[in-house]
């Protein structure tokens, strides 16, 4: 297979499984679920949903659960792409808390695409999403 076709299948790959995710997010207090896919360097995924809490300040969001998932499970860096889909008519970027911990675990070449409920998409490169990034190269 030519890798263009390649690269569309595993997008959509990773896609499926950020909506199949989304499904089971613990949202009591806001509602709004959300669901992520990372795919690493090697081209795993890894999936992870928002999980709320009764303090608020303990919830974390779904691209920091897929994330944290992934290095407790050995992924390999940097992060190939981040894909994001949220159950709402506006599509949802990540937030400014998850794109310092993208930050820790990128490269130039990371790719974000971030969706709503209408199955529309928008993709950017990391970079453009947080420039001047805070990171471990600057150290
Ligand atoms: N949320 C995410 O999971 N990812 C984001 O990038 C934005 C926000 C979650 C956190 C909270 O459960 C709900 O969406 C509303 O902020």
């Amino acid at each position: 297979m030519k890798k263009g076709n390649q690269r569309k299948q595993q997008t959509e790959k990773l896609i499926l499984a950020a909506y199949a995710v989304q499904q089971k997010a613990y949202a009591p207090y806001s509602g709004f679920q959300i669901g992520s896919a990372i795919e690493d360097a090697d081209g795993k995924i890894y999936t992870g949903c928002n999980v709320e809490n009764s303090s608020y300040g303990g919830t974390v969001c779904a691209e920091r659960v897929a994330i944290f998932k992934g290095i407790s499970e050995n992924m390999k860096l940097p992060i190939k792409t981040v894909v994001v889909v949220s159950s709402t008519k506006e599509k949802w970027p990540p937030c400014g808390l998850c794109r310092q911990v993208i930050a820790e675990f990128c490269d130039s070449k990371t790719q974000v695409i971030f969706g709503n409920n209408q199955k529309q998409f928008k993709t950017i490169t990391f970079t453009k999403l947080l420039p001047e990034a805070f990171s471990k190269k600057l150290m």
